[in-house]
């Protein structure tokens, strides 16, 4: 039977050592990376640790990297595997990312959990309302549009390759925010207004990249980044556009529109707004703009990218089109050219 190697991060919490270290294991047809984790274990050395427990893509317990991309061990085959191989054909394994490291490829789940505390990722009903006599009932409109972001299995893969939960541990995190996004929805829940508020906070809905790592790795299809920028567009229609990511995405589209490009030299006084509590925010951004300056980055780009006459008709035009497009489907039509009239005016 074919051989697979397997190269292993490792850490040993007695000596405090982290090491990599390499098996040979027998690929048989149908089996998945915990399979083959399970052989090592069982047949080769007893002291690896990892976590499993329904081995059926259930309960979220065995996520972990494989070539630096997290996912269910369960739930992929070795053959899938081989194919994201090193180029030495050696298939890498390693604990989830952002998350300390308890013990090789068990990790301390505490502090992604306590996201979805942080964004209150339960049902709300208005106060001194009377509990039913069963459940609370919904609408199928409400359960349509929000059902896909009820199928997390709480494992953390997206979490582990989110590319801001890895330098911000205040960011709420794809998984937390998507399940706040479910509760957003949900027709039943009495607290839709505050936490839309609390969601536009620092490292909320405005914090993310929009890389779409979290859409890639989540095995449940659960669509984190979707969601979240789903919440963008009904906090904004809520009224709740004073902060930094509304200021910032209506000076960045405001600039596009009005001048072709990127306007790198207003974006942060914009997106920092012309109010007395700017000033700090505002002096965050000095060390970045004196090096734009002395790089000489600022000004050129400006020359370099800006659009001609008829390029700045050219995207006016989609802008139009899109903005139309907006008008046409049912969305908030007035708040949307608000928006981007405030946009141009700050222009
Ligand atoms: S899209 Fe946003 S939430 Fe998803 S991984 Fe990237 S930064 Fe994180
Ligand atoms: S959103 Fe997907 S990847 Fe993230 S914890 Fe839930 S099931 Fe896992
Ligand atoms: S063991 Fe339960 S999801 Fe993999």
């Amino acid at each position: 039977m074919p051989q697979q190697k397997f190269r292993i991060s490792r850490y040993d919490p007695v000596q405090d050592r982290a090491y990599e270290e390499e098996f040979d294991v027998e690929v048989t047809p149908g089996q998945t990376v915990l399979d083959a984790l399970n052989l090592i274990k069982w047949e080769q050395d007893g002291t690896l640790s990892l976590r499993m427990s329904c081995r059926h893509a259930i309960c979220g317990s065995c996520a972990i990297k494989v070539n630096g991309q997290s996912m269910l061990a369960c739930q992929t085959q070795v053959t899938v595997a081989q194919e994201r191989a090193d180029a030495d054909g050696v298939v890498s394994i390693g604990a989830m990312g952002s998350q300390t490291v308890i013990k090789d490829l068990v990790v301390d789940v505490t502090k992604f959990m306590n996201q979805f505390e942080r964004a209150q990722t339960w049902l709300q009903p208005p106060e001194g309302q009377e509990p039913p006599q069963r459940e609370y009932r919904q609408s199928k409109d409400s359960f349509d549009h929000w059902s896909h972001a009820s199928s997390c299995i709480h494992c953390g893969a997206c979490y582990s390759d989110c590319t801001v939960a890895e330098i911000d541990a205040k960011y709420l995190g794809p998984a937390a925010l998507a399940k706040a996004y479910r509760f957003v929805m949900d027709d039943r829940d009495s607290q839709r207004d505050e936490r839309l508020a609390m969601l536009s906070k620092s490292g909320g809905i405005w914090d993310c990249t929009r890389c779409y790592m979290c859409v890639q790795a989540c095995p449940k299809d659960v669509l984190p980044m979707d969601a979240i920028m789903e919440l963008r567009t009904e906090a904004i229609k809520a009224g709740k556009t004073s902060n930094h990511g509304t200021r910032h995405s209506r000076a960045f589209a405001g600039g596009v529109k009005k001048r072709g490009r990127l306007d790198e030299a207003s974006l942060p006084v914009l997106s920092a707004g012309i109010r007395p509590g700017a000033i700090p925010e505002l002096l965050a951004y000095t060390p970045g703009a004196i090096r734009l300056l002395r790089s000489r980055k600022l000004f050129a780009a400006a020359k370099r990218h800006g659009a001609s006459k008829e390029g700045r008709r050219e995207i006016k035009r989609i802008f139009d089109e899109v903005e139309d497009q907006k008008h046409h489907s049912d969305m908030d039509a007035v708040a949307f050219e608000t928006l981007h009239q405030e946009a141009l005016k700050a222009h």
